[in-house]
């Protein structure tokens, strides 16, 4: 019996990397019955995958995404998807509203947070540090900051139950829609007032773009921006727990680090390597294609394994390792192709300055004597808690 028949969910949700490098090994194109998927796992074959959107499509049926939050730029292929694309990006850049945000407010927001906690001498990352700060950043570049970022993380935990729905359990899909209801009002009434007086917000440069002719429509704008609420959290939010469990674990990297300033883009960078937060992407074949050894029909759900892609031997050195000074390239973390992250600048920098600044902050900051991370996750993944305590401090 094929590797691949056996493989289970549960298993890639504890613990992928060695379930991934066998089937790079002996199967790198498979079909994997307990996901009804196909499994791409060879840099070369995701970025294959990456460079044909003509074979395969984003715009797959079923689509848990669009069924949770209506059609959205991932749901569709070019052109249908670069309307709404070409009208947001600009926002999520350094030379607009994420740019603003990053240099005036972000080292603030952060401060703020970690003084919360900073007496107590013992924080849980994920919950008190890692969730306020992603949920806050993306609410102020949206502009919906008169939102308390509690309400906000629990928009994207609502959206993303239902997302991640694949059995059809009503308590889940009513989680979804009370989330997905919830926050269309706000967006609805903060677009009305925006059409009448714009301001210096992100959802306000979506509404007044000059990159879209014809101007976005409320529900597109909405849609995506349940897109961006859904995904644009979770992600910095693991980011920060694995940068942080990264440079709590490696005594030599933290000191480095602390000495020389500019090496966290570097850290933050392999990390996201590494670890890859976001695990894949999910396409479908318009047509048969042959791919080394194995013909995939059309119409199959192909998972293009980014994380797998990030640790393919034939690409990197020694790809389980950490290295700082890796020099082999970019990463596949935030995707390769025209579904590349729109919110990719933005997530580096909330993750690079959120985890430089806590542990510059915080000396002895370490974890609780024995702790032990747990990563959870295949298409997401990151720490499940960080307990940490310290003494000194800034
Ligand atoms: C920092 C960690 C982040 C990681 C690792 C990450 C990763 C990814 C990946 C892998 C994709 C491609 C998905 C696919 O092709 O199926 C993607 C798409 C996307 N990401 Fe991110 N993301 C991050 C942060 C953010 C943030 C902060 C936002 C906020 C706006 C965001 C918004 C989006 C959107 C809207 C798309 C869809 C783009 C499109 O369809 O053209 N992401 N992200």
């Amino acid at each position: 019996m094929p590797y691949s028949d056996s493989l289970t969910l549960s298993s890639l949700e504890k613990d992928p990397d060695p379930i991934l490098a066998e089937l790079r090994k002996y199967e790198p194109v498979c079909f994997v019955p307990a996901l009804e998927m196909w499994f791409i796992t060879k840099w070369e074959d995701v970025a294959f995958m990456e460079s044909h959107p003509e074979i395969f499509s984003a715009d797959t049926n079923p689509s848990f995404l669009a069924r949770a939050l209506g059609p959205n730029m991932l749901t569709m292929d070019k052109p249908n998807s670069s309307k709404a694309r070409n009208a947001m990006l600009p926002a999520f850049q350094a030379g607009g509203v994420a740019g603003s945000f990053v240099s005036a407010r972000l080292p603030e927001l952060i401060d703020q947070t970690i003084d919360q906690f900073i007496e107590n001498g013992k924080v849980e990352i994920m919950k008190d540090f890692a969730t306020p700060i992603s949920a806050s950043s993306l609410a102020i570049v949206l502009g919906l900051d008169s939102h308390a970022w509690e309400e906000v993380w629990e928009w994207c935990e609502g959206l993303c139950a239902d997302i991640a729905n694949f059995e059809n359990d009503p308590t889940l899909t009513n989680k979804g829609n009370a989330a997905r209801d919830s926050l269309g009002k706000v967006l609805n009434k903060n677009l009305e007032e925006l059409s009448k007086k714009p301001n210096q917000t992100a959802l306000s440069t979506f509404l007044h773009s000059i990159n879209s002719d014809p101007p976005l429509s409320q529900d597109e704008i909405v849609n995506n921006v349940r897109l961006m609420i859904s995904g644009g959290i979770n992600e910095p939010r693991d980011g920060i727990g694995l940068v942080v469990k990264t440079v709590l674990e490696n005594p030599q990297l933290r000191e480095e680090l602390l000495e020389n300033d500019s090496l966290w883009r570097k850290c933050v960078e392999e990390v996201f390597r590494l670890h890859s937060p976001v695990g894949t992407i999910t396409r479908q074949t318009k047509c048969e294609v042959k791919m080394r050894d194995k013909t995939i029909p059309a119409n199959s759900l192909v998972s293009g394994i980014l994380r797998s892609a990030n640790r393919d031997e034939e690409h990197w050195s020694n790809p389980d390792l950490f290295d700082l000074h890796r020099k082999e390239g970019p990463h596949a973390a935030f995707a390769l192709g025209e579904h590349r992250c729109l919110g990719e600048w933005l997530g580096r920098q909330v993750v690079k300055t959120a985890s430089q600044r806590l542990f510059t902050r915080i000396e002895g900051f370490e974890l609780e004597p024995d702790f032990e991370i747990e990563l959870k996750g295949f298409e997401f993944r990151g720490p499940l808690e960080l307990n940490c305590v310290w003494g000194k401090h800034v």
